[in-house]
């Protein structure tokens, strides 16, 4: 039996992975920092619901020893996020963005991937087959933003792409830190949620697809990387 815990799982991309990986046969945690939004989610799919606010310290431990207590945890999907838009639905740019916004981004997409990964990867540990999926996003990629012919270079925001940037990063040393454990970001690719103000071009369904894959490989499966629904995604 595979444990899995998804965070930001009460609605978006996190939802619909969270009901896959139920239809795959996994005990799924809906991870949600309300509790009553949690309980709604998790009662539609067959999941379990818990409290996990990603910026908070004692939400994350008291998760992990809910979790712990109850069996422990072989998969998790660090999928919660936030973008950050302005008036408008805008994408904050270069001429806006202050360190304040850029602090209270990277408190939920960087500091709270690693809150996450501290609390629960000693219970990772100790299963036959531990599984990381950090939700990146291709505006990550450094090739991509500078590549003119890619999508990511007209993405004119700041904030949101160094935090996912970030991620990569974490996502790299983890994996050599913890060689036992497969670790890798995914980009689930633009996707209509409330994140964009539903302006993304993909169904959740389609854009879970990936999240779902890399939740899913084997002790053979790779580490270390990188993907999209058509393979590897350039750094
Ligand atoms: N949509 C896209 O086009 C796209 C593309 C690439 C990557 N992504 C990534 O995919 C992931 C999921 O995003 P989405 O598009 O599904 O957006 P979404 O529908 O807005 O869902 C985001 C989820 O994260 C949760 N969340 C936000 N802050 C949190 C916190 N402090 N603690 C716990 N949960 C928190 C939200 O909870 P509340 O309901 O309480 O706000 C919600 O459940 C994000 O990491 C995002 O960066 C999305």
């Amino acid at each position: 039996m595979t444990t899995t815990l998804v965070t930001g799982a009460n609605k978006g991309l996190g939802l619909e992975t969270a009901r896959r990986l139920v239809a795959a046969g996994h005990t799924v945690y809906v991870g949600s920092r309300d509790p009553e939004r949690g309980r709604r989610a998790a009662a539609e799919i067959g999941a379990r619901a818990i409290v996990v606010d990603v910026t908070d310290d004692a939400s994350v431990t008291a998760a992990s020893r809910t979790i712990e207590a109850e069996g422990g945890l072989d998969v998790l999907v660090n999928n919660a996020g936030i973008e950050g838009r302005g008036e408008g639905n805008s994408v904050i740019g270069a001429a806006e963005v202050t360190a304040g916004m850029m602090r209270e981004l990277f408190e939920t997409n960087v500091f709270g991937v690693v809150r996450v990964l501290h609390a629960f990867v000693p219970l990772l540990r100790r299963s036959a087959a531990p599984v990381v999926v950090n939700v990146s996003s291709g505006l990550a990629s450094l090739t991509g933003t500078t590549d003119p012919t890619s999508p990511a270079h007209a993405y004119p925001g700041v904030a949101y792409p160094a935090s996912k940037t970030a991620v990569n990063m974490i996502t790299v040393q983890y994996a050599k830190a913890f060689p036992g454990m497969r670790v890798n970001a995914v980009e689930p690719g633009f996707t209509a949620t409330d994140l964009n103000g539903n302006t993304g071009t993909q169904t959740v369904e389609e854009g879970a697809g990936i999240i779902v894959r890399m939740a899913r490989i084997g002790r053979d499966g790779p580490t270390g990387g990188f993907f999209d629904a058509a393979g590897p995604v350039p750094w």
